[in-house]
């Protein structure tokens, strides 16, 4: 048995039968709760079974009848909850046990081994119930086909052997019942439909409503600087200055680019835009808004950084009047906050309900805002370190497209001309980014 932190600790543990969502549930919220600044990992039972018994298991490995392949599964189960439960008794706050956990039998050893080797944690069950054929058929083709079990097998024959796995599965499937006891949300047809039980504690609560948000829908997401501002030109920061002469243009190409990516009214009517109560925001939104014929909802939560102490000065004036500040803030920028103003941490947490909005959202959404809170917004969707959050690209005059798909967000950044129009994409063409489930590692696709 191994020692446990005082701390409290969470394991979410995932059931459904395969092609339920559950690895992109898994993934979600691993990407939510990290962005959130919590250490928290997924373990991943089929990763596993791939590293242990190979890629080469067909529909027959998951048959109950078959008891060597069975046991094997167990194992592997087990060893994913070992390496959890370690992880849970060190640094990890966090872990997900992302599996089918289809059997009643299997739960009840997992909820034992944890509440008997870790003292400190709380269970959350997650199942994904989900019997619409068409979403199980688009969750195989998007997500199934690609993975290392058959890559080398053509789509209708891996298919097949896919469904025919289902089928094993069902065949042992049980449902999460009240005299478990355990405590536990179902999801039953992406959000259709949510039953929570015995679910207690902020974090929890939190994870919860979160998950109430999620939907599958692919739509695109905006994310925009205000137009070039006064004291942008003068490398100020903080105020509440309106824009400059190049920002008004770029609002107005802005306004063109986007009736050019939705060419009827009744598509611009759908844009969900958000932005912040400040002037050159609301004045950039206006004159967008006004090209698209469409309103916006402007929200406090979106403002820029408060620098405190520090508004209105250029970073050459702060280095001279503050150096103290100016070397703490140069060391950790992330958790850095400016006297009587705000740090990116404090940021992260007051943003968090906008991502609510977004990922709620079934429409296009755009949001003109600034560079630290699309930084953060940013980093919330393109999975990175939140370290790096401080220092993520957000050019002035340009729009960055995000498209969020079950395992990876497409992105594409375009530079506007202010003054011409012209439109540059930037950086690579399309970056998907992809997870190679057999060595773990992120990889780039460009198209
Ligand atoms: O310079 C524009 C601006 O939006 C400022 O208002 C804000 O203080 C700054 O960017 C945030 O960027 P950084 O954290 O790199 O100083």
């Amino acid at each position: 048995m191994q020692d446990c932190h005082k701390s409290q600790k969470i394991a979410i543990c995932m059931v459904g039968l395969p092609a339920r969502g559950k690895t992109y549930i898994s993934r979600k919220l691993h990407r939510y709760l990290n962005w959130l600044g919590y250490n928290c990992k997924v373990f991943n039972i089929g990763n596993y079974r791939r590293e242990i018994c190979g890629t080469e298991c067909d529909k027959t490995f998951f048959d109950s009848k078959n008891e060597q392949a069975t046991k094997a599964r167990n194992e592997c189960a087990q060893m994913a909850l070992n390496d959890l439960i370690s992880y849970l008794n060190g640094d990890g706050e966090i872990a997900i046990f992302d599996g089918t956990n289809t059997t009643k039998q299997r739960r009840n050893m997992v909820q034992c081994s944890l509440s008997q080797q870790c003292q400190n944690v709380q269970t959350l069950w997650i199942e994904s119930i989900c019997d619409d054929a068409e979403v199980i058929q688009n969750n195989i083709r998007l997500t199934k086909l690609n993975n290392p079990d058959y890559v080398s097998m053509n789509p209708e024959d891996a298919t097949k052997d896919f469904l025919g796995r289902i089928r094993m599965y069902e065949e042992v499937y049980q449902k999460i019942e009240l005299d478990e006891n355990l405590s536990f949300i179902k999801l039953i047809n992406i959000g259709e439909d949510i039953q929570i039980h015995k679910v207690k504690g902020y974090l929890l609560s939190k994870i919860i409503s979160y998950l109430m948000n999620l939907h599958i829908y692919p739509r695109p997401i905006y994310l925009t600087r205000h137009g070039g501002s006064t004291f942008n030109q003068e490398n100020r920061v903080g105020g509440d200055c309106d824009l400059s002469q190049q920002g008004i243009q770029y609002s107005e190409q802005l306004g063109k680019f986007l009736l050019d990516e939705f060419p009827t009214q009744e598509q611009r009517n759908q844009i969900h835009c958000l932005t912040s109560t400040m002037k050159r925001a609301t004045h950039t939104a206006d004159i967008v808004c006004n090209i698209l014929k469409i309103s916006y909802l402007q929200l406090k939560t979106l403002d820029e950084i408060n620098v405190g102490i520090c508004d209105g000065l250029t970073y050459t004036q702060i280095a001279i009047q503050f150096p103290e500040d100016f070397a703490q803030r140069k060391v950790n920028k992330l958790t850095y906050r400016y006297p009587r103003g705000e740090s990116y941490l404090d940021l992260i947490s007051r943003i968090e309900p906008i991502i609510y909005e977004i990922e709620r959202s079934r429409e296009p959404v755009l949001v003109i805002g600034h560079q630290a809170i699309l930084r953060c917004l940013y980093a919330y969707f393109h999975r990175n370190e939140i370290s790096e959050v401080p220092q993520l690209e957000i050019p002035i005059h340009a729009i960055i497209k995000l498209t969020p798909a079950a395992y990876y967000c497409e992105e594409i950044r375009i530079k506007i001309d202010p003054e011409t129009g012209e439109r540059k994409q930037i950086e690579e063409d399309l970056q998907i980014e992809r997870v190679n489930l057999l060595t773990k590692k992120k990889s780039y696709i460009l198209l």
